[in-house]
């Protein structure tokens, strides 16, 4: 592929608002994979919010690394190359990876992914499905079983669970995943997704923007053991007299708010805790995570498919907060 061009879309500083949605679509050379790589026929890709969020700046000086920056790191593809220290890829496999924030790269026809967070997508997943796991599900899966302590084989003493944006693409997964273990699952959404979450399985649903929902009140009067939150904009004083007695909030969306009620529970050797969370990927959760879509144990949910050439309808779709489920770009 040495010489070749593809498309991809780009930005070549930060923005925000109306800025924010510019991305160029431009054509670029092939990436040549590297040692450990793989370059990838990309089949689908999905966003997250960080990805446009980088774009704002939250992340300056630190990401991107830098201009112009092609973003996106949740990819489906099929193997086209492979480095020469690569053993478990040949080519013609079907894969899904996460490329990191560092290097981006995923909304593109073609893209390189390390090795290390490579899997198989089986023929039951589709690219979109597998596409979806990446930092929604590796998320949804850290939070719960690492701070929250849920055993998804089931095992583990019976847990209440609060999952706040239950219908956003971290807390659809989240939802599932938390049934598996030995929980009773309360979670807020809209109103119009209140159906949707109790499908995936969330014992009772609140509506975020009523009185109650807000309040994050449990219908059946349940204190939380661990709250997955994937909301933002809600102050500790909203959770702490939900908590039960060891009750802890995990935040996926850590802002200074959370970093200074974090340091303050701890030095005040508080039983509740808020604690923040920033993802570590691990292949292994991911072939997990793969092995549960393919036999039927869970079920991820497109919001929105969207060709390479329309891209930026994509990242607007994020940037308004309302999707339910994954957002996909299609090369
Ligand atoms: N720490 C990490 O490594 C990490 C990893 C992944 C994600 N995140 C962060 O986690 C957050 C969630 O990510 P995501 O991909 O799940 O987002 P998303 O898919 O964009 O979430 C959208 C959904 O959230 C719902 N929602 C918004 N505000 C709500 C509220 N106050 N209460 C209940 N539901 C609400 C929306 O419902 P309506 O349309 O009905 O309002 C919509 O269905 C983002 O801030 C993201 O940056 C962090």
């Amino acid at each position: 592929m040495a010489g070749k061009l593809m498309h991809a879309l780009q930005y070549d500083k930060y923005g925000g608002g109306a800025d924010g949605l510019k991305l160029q679509h431009v054509e670029v050379p092939v990436p040549t994979p590297r040692k450990d790589e793989i370059l990838l026929k990309l089949e689908a890709l999905s966003i997250n919010p960080i990805d446009w969020k980088i774009q704002k700046g939250l992340l300056r000086p630190l990401l991107p690394r830098k201009f112009p920056h092609i973003p996106g790191t949740d990819v489906a593809g099929e193997v086209l190359e492979v480095g020469p220290g690569v053993k478990n890829f040949k080519v013609g496999d079907k894969v899904v990876a996460k490329i990191s924030h560092f290097v981006g790269g995923g909304l593109a026809e073609f893209a390189v992914v390390k090795e290390n967070l490579t899997v198989a997508r089986p023929p039951e997943v589709s690219a979109a499905e597998g596409a979806s796991l990446p930092v929604a599900g590796l998320t949804a899966h850290q939070a719960l079983t690492q701070p929250a302590g849920i055993k998804l084989d089931g095992s583990g003493k019976q847990a209440n669970i609060l999952i706040t944006a239950a219908s956003g693409g971290v807390g659809h997964i989240a939802v599932q995943l938390a049934k598996l273990g030995n929980t009773h699952v309360t979670a807020t959404c809209g109103a119009r997704n209140i159906e949707f979450v109790k499908s995936l399985g969330a014992d009772e649903v609140i509506d975020y923007r009523t009185p109650e929902g807000a309040a994050l009140k449990s219908p059946s009067g349940r204190k939380y053991d661990a709250v997955i939150h994937c909301a933002t904009g809600i102050p500790w004083s909203t959770f702490e007299p939900n908590l039960s007695e060891k009750g802890k909030v995990i935040d996926i969306t850590p802002g200074p708010s959370t970093l200074l009620t974090f340091a303050l529970k701890k030095v005040t050797f508080s039983k509740k805790q808020l604690i923040p969370l920033l993802l570590f990927p691990k292949v292994d959760n991911l072939e997990y995570l793969v092995k549960l879509v393919k036999e039927g144990k869970l079920k991820i949910v497109i919001d929105s498919q969207h060709p390479l050439s329309k891209a930026e309808e994509a990242w607007a779709r994020s940037i308004s907060g309302r999707a339910t489920g994954k957002i996909i770009v299609e090369p």
